[in-house]
């Protein structure tokens, strides 16, 4: 699955998560695309009621982070791509990451995360 936290559904970032997307399903992958813009997701209120949820998501804020949780802990592989704002995530894409803490489980057991970032190349 893909995470798609920008405003421009034509924009650079769509374009580039397309070819991303295009190429997972050559590979024969099947790929969603959600988007967090719109959503209106909140920030985590680090109240911590997830800890005490290790089954499920167990993220107590009702919005539109919910259906992404339900589908990130079904997918194989989960993909981000923000815009760059201020050298940084997009405001419509920070929120939803944050909240993806009520995911992380098991920091030293088999829970793994990857993170890569991509840029132009100067010639
Ligand atoms: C609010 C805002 C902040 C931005 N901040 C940066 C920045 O810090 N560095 C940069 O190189 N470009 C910055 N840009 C330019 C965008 O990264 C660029 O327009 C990019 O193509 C936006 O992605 P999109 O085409 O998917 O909408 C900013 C644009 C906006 C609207």
């Amino acid at each position: 699955m893909t995470i798609f936290g920008g405003p421009r559904l034509q924009g650079n970032t769509a374009t580039v998560l397309g070819w991303v997307e295009d190429a997972l399903r050559h590979g024969g992958h099947s790929v969603e695309r959600f988007n967090t813009n719109g959503l209106e997701i909140k920030g985590c209120q680090s109240c911590f009621a997830c800890a005490e949820s290790m089954d499920e998501p167990g993220c107590v804020a009702q919005d539109g982070a919910q259906a992404i949780f339900q589908a990130m802990v079904g997918a194989d592989a989960v993909v981000y791509a923000s815009p760059l704002y201020m050298w940084s995530l997009s405001g419509q894409l920070k929120p939803f990451l944050d909240r993806t803490h009520c995911l992380v489980r098991d920091y030293r057991g088999r829970t793994t995360s990857r993170s890569s970032t991509g840029s132009r190349r100067r010639s």
